[in-house]
């Protein structure tokens, strides 16, 4: 007795792995942020790419230039700015991000923080330019973080 619906078409399964994957690669940052350890890296061997690592550098530095102007105590900094430039050359989880979509990305971001530096006037709305021009590039690349870099906005 053969049975047909046993069969699924193979777009379906390329398309269910595909959708996998891209919510395994980029989204389950939320959680491990905070368990920086071997089992994390275990589960998600990809976590630690030299870029991730970056990333994650870039957000606590974003929060700490947030509390400076918050609490009106300064802004952001030429040693940020660079940190952000490296964002061109790090090596990513996922080779196939570096398309020049992604370097227009970086320079926006780069352009955004060097407007910031100049800004005396109006810093948090320098800042909360900068912190869109990240969820841009999440938007095109790692959708993942984007709710958790929002919560990094000046209200
Ligand atoms: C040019 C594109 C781009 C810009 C701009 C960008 N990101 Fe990312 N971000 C990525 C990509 C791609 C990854 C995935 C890195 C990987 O897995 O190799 C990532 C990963 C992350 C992660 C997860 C890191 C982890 O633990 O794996 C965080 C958090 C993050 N970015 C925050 C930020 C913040 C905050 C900004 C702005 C200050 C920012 N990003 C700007 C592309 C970008």
């Amino acid at each position: 007795m053969k049975n047909k619906n046993k069969y699924i078409p193979i777009p379906i399964v390329i398309g269910i792995f595909g959708i996998f994957f891209l919510i395994v690669g980029c989204s389950i940052n939320d959680s491990e942020q905070n368990t920086a350890n071997n089992s994390a890296v275990e589960n998600h061997p990809n976590k630690d790419s030299e870029l991730a690592l970056l990333m994650r550098k870039v957000y606590t530095d974003t929060d700490s230039i947030k509390q400076l102007i918050v609490n009106d105590k300064g802004t952001i900094s030429k040693e940020y700015i660079e940190i952000v430039e490296r964002i061109h050359t790090a090596i990513p989880t996922d080779a196939s991000v570096k398309t020049p979509e992604f370097k227009a990305y970086t320079e926006l971001m780069v352009n955004e923080a060097n407007a910031l530096f100049s800004n005396e006037q109006n810093k948090k709305e320098g800042f909360n330019n900068l912190v869109d021009r990240c969820v841009q590039c999440h938007q095109s690349f790692c959708p993942g973080p984007i709710k958790k870099i929002n919560k990094l906005r000046i209200n």
